[in-house]
C-alpha cells in the first residue's frame, strides 16, 4: 500500500501554527517574488538552445511549456489556497497521498530549486566572466580583468572551480539569512530590471519582423514523445519549461504570507501570466527579427546543442542558435551594441533574484520535511532575530555554490525540469483526489473544470517529462532511488507519523 501515513489536512495547518514563522509579504510583494523566480536564464540564455531545437517552431514550444505551466498553477492555486503553510507540493502531497509520495515529491523539489538555483549561479558566472574577459566594455584592455582559465569554469568544461557561481551562492545565501523582507525589497529592484530590459528587447525587435525569417518555420519537426532525443518542438518546450519554473516559489511562502487564502493564487497566477506574455512577444522577436534556423547535421536534423558537434559547427557563425546571450546577440544584429550591452548588464544583475527565489523555495521546503521528522530536526531552527530557518539556509547555500562551481549549466535546466514536472503532475492528481475525498471543505480558489484541467495537466506534465534528454531522465530516477533509501533508513522510523514517534508523543503526554 503506497498511500500510508496521509496526514490530515488540519494537522498540517496546526501544526504550522505551532513552529511558525512571521506573516509579512502582501500580494504584490509575492507576485514580484513570483516574477523573481521564473524570468531568468530561461529566457535570457536557453532561448538560443530552445532555437537549435525547434527552429522558428520555438514559439509554439513557449506556448506548449506556457500552457502546461498554466494548467498547473490552475491546481496548484487550490491547494496553496487551502493550506497555506509552508512546503509547497510536498505538503499537499502529504496531506492527500500520505508521506511515502510526500517524500518523493519533496525529494524530487530538491532537483527543482537546489539544482535549479544551481543552474542559475552558472548562468550568472558566465555573463560575469564574459563582462570580464571582454574588457567591462571597453573599460580596460580585453582580458586585463579575466580570471585565470581553471577559475572559469568548473573541471567538466577543462576548467577547476567556478569561483563566480560559487561566491553568487555565497552571497545569496547571506540575504536569505538576514531576512525575507529585505531580501524581498532587493527582488523588486530586480524585477524591475528584468522587466524593463525584456520591454527594451520587444519594443526594439518587434518592428523588425520579417515573416521570411520565419521559414523553414519547423525545420526540427515536433519530436517523437516516445523515445526522445529532446528535439523538435516537444523537445525545445521541455527544455523551455525551466523559464517558467519558479511560479510555484510563491506557495512556499504561504507562512510568511498575509491573508494567504486570497493572496497566494494572486501570485501564481499573476506572476505566470506576466511572465508568459513577455515570453511570447521575447520569442517571436527574436526568431522573426534575425532568424532563428539550426545547425544541421549530416543527417539533415538538428544538432543537440550543447555538444562538440554543435560547437564545431557553429565555429565563428553569428546565427542566434550560436549565441550563449541571445537577446543581448539579437541586439547587437540588429544594430544597438549599446542596447546589447546593457540587456547583458541587466541579466548580470537581475539573475541573482532568481537564484534567491529558487534558495528560499529550498530551504522552506527543507525547513517543513524537518518540521514533519523526515529530516533531522536541527534544520527546523528559526533564527531569533531573524526569524529566518538559518541552520537548513547555511547547509542549502554551500551545497547549492559548491555544486555551481563544479558542473556545467548544459544539462542541469533540464534536470532541474524533470523533478518540477513530477512535483506539477503530483499537484494536479492531489486536487482531484481531495475534491473525490473531501468535497466539504473550505476552497478559497477552486481550480475552475477541474475534471478537465486536472488530467490536462498531468498528460502535459508526462509529454514534457519524455521529451527532456536522455541525461535528465536518468539521474531523476539514481536521484529518486537514493531518495527511497534515505527515507528508509532515517525517515521512516523519526517521521513525526510513525507508530514510534507517535507513542513517545502519548508518552510525554501521560
Ligand atoms: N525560470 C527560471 C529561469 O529561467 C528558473 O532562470
Amino acid at each position: 500500500m503506497i498511500f500510508w501515513r496521509v496526514k490530515p489536512l488540519d494537522q498540517i495547518l496546526a501544526t504550522a501554527e505551532k513552529k511558525s514563522l512571521k506573516r509579512q509579504l502582501g500580494p504584490i510583494q509575492l507576485t514580484l517574488l513570483g516574477i523573481g523566480a521564473v524570468i531568468g536564464t530561461g529566457i535570457f540564455v536557453l532561448t538560443s538552445e530552445a532555437a537549435q531545437k525547434a527552429g522558428p517552431g520555438m514559439m509554439l514550444s513557449f506556448v506548449i511549456a506556457a500552457v502546461v505551466c498554466g494548467l498547473a498553477a490552475l491546481a496548484y492555486a487550490e491547494l496553496a489556497a487551502m493550506v497555506p503553510v509552508s512546503g509547497s507540493a510536498y505538503t499537499y502531497t502529504y496531506g492527500v497521498m500520505g508521506e511515502l509520495i510526500a517524500w518523493i515529491v519533496g525529494w524530487a523539489l530538491v532537483l527543482e530549486y537546489a539544482i535549479g538555483a544551481t543552474a542559475v549561479c552558472v548562468g550568472w558566472a558566465g555573463y560575469v566572466n564574459g563582462l570580464l574577459n571582454s574588457g567591462v566594455f571597453g573599460l580596460v584592455k580585453p582580458g586585463a580583468l579575466a580570471l585565470p582559465m581553471w577559475l572559469q569554469v568548473g573541471p567538466t568544461l577543462g576548467g577547476g572551480f567556478n569561483l563566480l557561481a560559487f561566491l553568487i551562492g555565497v552571497a545569496v545565501t547571506g540575504l536569505l539569512v538576514i531576512g525575507t523582507s529585505k531580501s524581498a525589497r532587493v527582488n523588486a529592484v530586480l524585477v524591475a530590471i528584468k522587466i524593463i530590459a525584456l520591454t527594451v528587447f520587444v519594443v526594439i525587435a518587434l518592428p523588425a519582423v520579417k515573416s521570411a525569417n520565419l521559414h523553414p518555420f519547423l525545420p526540427g519537426g515536433w519530436g517523437n514523445p516516445v523515445g526522445s532525443n529532446g528535439l523538435g518542438v516537444l523537445g525545445a518546450a521541455a527544455s523551455i519549461f525551466f523559464a517558467y519554473v519558479g511560479f510555484d516559489a510563491v506557495s512556499t511562502a504561504a507562512e510568511e504570507t498575509r491573508n494567504p487564502n486570497r493572496n497566494i493564487p494572486i501570485g501564481l497566477i499573476g506572476a505566470l501570466v506576466i511572465c508568459t506574455v513577455f515570453y511570447l512577444l521575447v520569442g517571436y522577436g527574436a526568431a522573426g527579427s534575425v532568424g532563428a534556423q539550426p545547425m544541421l547535421g549530416p543527417n539533415g536534423m538538428p544538432l543537440d546543442p550543447g555538444t562538440l558537434a554543435m560547437a564545431k559547427a557553429c565555429g565563428n557563425s553569428q546565427a542566434l542558435v550560436c549565441s550563449h546571450e541571445p537577446l543581448s546577440h539579437v541586439m547587437s544584429m540588429l544594430g544597438h551594441p549599446v542596447i546589447a550591452n546593457m540587456i547583458g548588464l541587466a541579466a548580470i544583475v537581475a539573475l541573482p533574484s532568481v537564484i534567491l527565489m529558487m534558495m528560499f523555495g529550498q530551504t522552506r521546503i527543507f525547513f517543513t520535511m524537518s518540521r514533519d521528522g523526515l529530516l533531522p530536526n536541527v534544520f527546523s531552527k528559526v533564527h531569533p532575530r531573524f526569524f529566518t530557518p538559518h541552520v537548513i539556509t547555511y547547509v542549502t547555500g554551500i551545497v547549492v555554490s559548491l555544486l555551481a562551481a563544479l558542473f556545467p549549466v548544459g544539462k542541469l535546466a533540464d534536470t532541474s525540469n524533470a523533478g518540477t514536472l513530477l512535483a506539477f503532475a503530483m499537484v494536479s492528481v492531489g486536487v482531484m483526489i481531495l475534491r473525490r475525498s473531501q468535497p466539504g471543505r473550505k476552497r478559497p480558489f477552486r481550480t475552475p473544470l477541474v475534471w478537465i484541467v486536472c488530467p490536462l495537466a498531468v498528460a502535459g506534465c508526462i509529454l514534457l517529462f519524455v521529451n527532456l534528454s536522455i541525461v535528465a531522465k536518468v539521474v531523476f530516477v539514481i536521484w529518486a532511488v537514493i531518495g527511497l533509501i534515505f527515507y528508509r533508513l532515517y525517515g521512516y522510523r523519526r517521521s513525526q507519523m510513525s507508530p514510534e514517534q507517535a507513542g513517545r508523543v502519548l508518552d510525554d503526554a501521560a
